[in-house]
């Protein structure tokens, strides 16, 4: 099964994009053949600065290989590396009614929040079609937020299909129902918009503490049993335990014997341990970006093949000489 992912860079990244999304996609790698980009001519969509651009670009991708999206498994490139997206990016524009895309709520989203409307943040749904649809994408797994993007891309790629034969692959969404939301410091989602995200590559084991120190959690004095449940240091913590070990922190609220803040230390060792693998590869590929440089290019090699082969099927069914 071709699964594709595409991701936009967007800052740093905290604990709930990691189990909501990031580790679920690494699972992937095992059993699909999973594709995964950096979609940078979308972040260009919504980007005032060059410079921040470039570096949020490059800190996306060493932040993937560094928590598991390995190269030998997965085919991983820059978008703006293989080109030929844009050219289907346009001959698709044809296949695309303006109603489809006025009626897209991202996009109308986007426009309420004070983005300045323009051509880019307009056709976005069209370039997203052709990611998936240059590489015959099967399942495209999205946050609730993009499934009507994927279904934008049907309904050009059957509009498509119609006039010139079946030329492209309809895609399916998978939205994984199964993970939850991760709460934030506050209990609310945690996001990077509601300033209550626990950043996954904090610079000091010091700062992390700091972070889970302000976890909000009830004022039962030290000396009492302490409610797990409902707790949010407790919620987070079992992100990273198994059943077992889960039991035993239960068995540690209710004993009395311990406070807030013991767990809030044992919060912070479990996170700065779960991570302490990927910090390590991360700081490697942070001084060797010519490494990076070679994993982009192999991934785009790979991708220019898929590509030229399908775009060469493309430009023979409309008549591009
Ligand atoms: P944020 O809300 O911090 O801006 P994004 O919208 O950039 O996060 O989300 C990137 C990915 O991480 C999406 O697939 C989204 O579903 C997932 N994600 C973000 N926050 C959470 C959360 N609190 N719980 C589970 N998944 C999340
Ligand atoms: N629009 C997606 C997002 O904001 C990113 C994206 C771009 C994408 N192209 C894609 C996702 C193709 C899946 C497939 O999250």
């Amino acid at each position: 099964m071709r699964v594709l992912t595409g991701i936009q860079a967007s800052g740093k990244l905290h604990i709930g994009n990691y189990f909501g999304a990031m580790k679920p996609m690494i699972e992937l790698q095992e059993k699909e053949e999973l594709f995964t980009f950096i979609a940078n001519y979308h972040s260009l969509t919504t980007s005032k600065n060059a410079k921040l651009l470039k570096e949020l670009t490059f800190d996306a991708v060493v932040d993937y290989l560094s928590l598991g999206i390995d190269p030998k498994k997965t085919t991983f490139w820059l978008q703006s590396d293989v080109p030929q997206v844009l050219e289907l990016y346009w001959i698709l524009s044809k296949f695309t009614p303006m109603g489809l895309l006025e009626r897209a709520h991202s996009y109308k989203d986007k426009i309420a929040k004070g983005i300045p409307a323009n051509h880019a943040l307009f056709s976005y749904p069209v370039l997203m079609a052709a990611d998936i649809l240059l590489i015959d994408t099967q399942k495209v797994p999205v946050g609730k937020d993009q499934i009507q993007h994927v279904e934008i891309t049907r309904d050009i790629a059957t509009k498509f299909n119609n006039e010139y034969g079946e030329i492209f692959t309809l895609p399916e969404h998978v939205v994984n129902e199964e993970v939850a939301t991760i709460a934030g410091i506050d209990g609310q989602k945690m996001s990077k918009s509601y300033d209550n995200a626990i950043d996954i590559f904090m610079e000091t084991e010091k700062k992390l503490q700091k972070r889970c120190n302000k976890i909000i959690s009830s004022s039962t004095p030290l000396g009492e049993p302490l409610e797990y449940e409902g707790c949010n240091i407790y919620n987070i913590a079992s992100l990273f335990l198994d059943d077992e070990r889960k039991v035993e922190l239960q068995k540690r609220y209710k004993s009395g014997k311990e406070g807030y803040g013991h767990f809030k230390k044992y919060l912070k060792e479990l996170i700065w341990n779960e991570f302490a693998e990927a910090r390590e590869k991360r700081e490697y590929y942070l001084n060797h970006p010519d490494i990076v440089r070679d994993i982009l290019n192999d991934g785009a090699n790979k991708m220019q093949k898929i590509a030229d082969e399908k775009m060469a099927k493309v430009r023979e069914a409309v008549g591009i000489l």
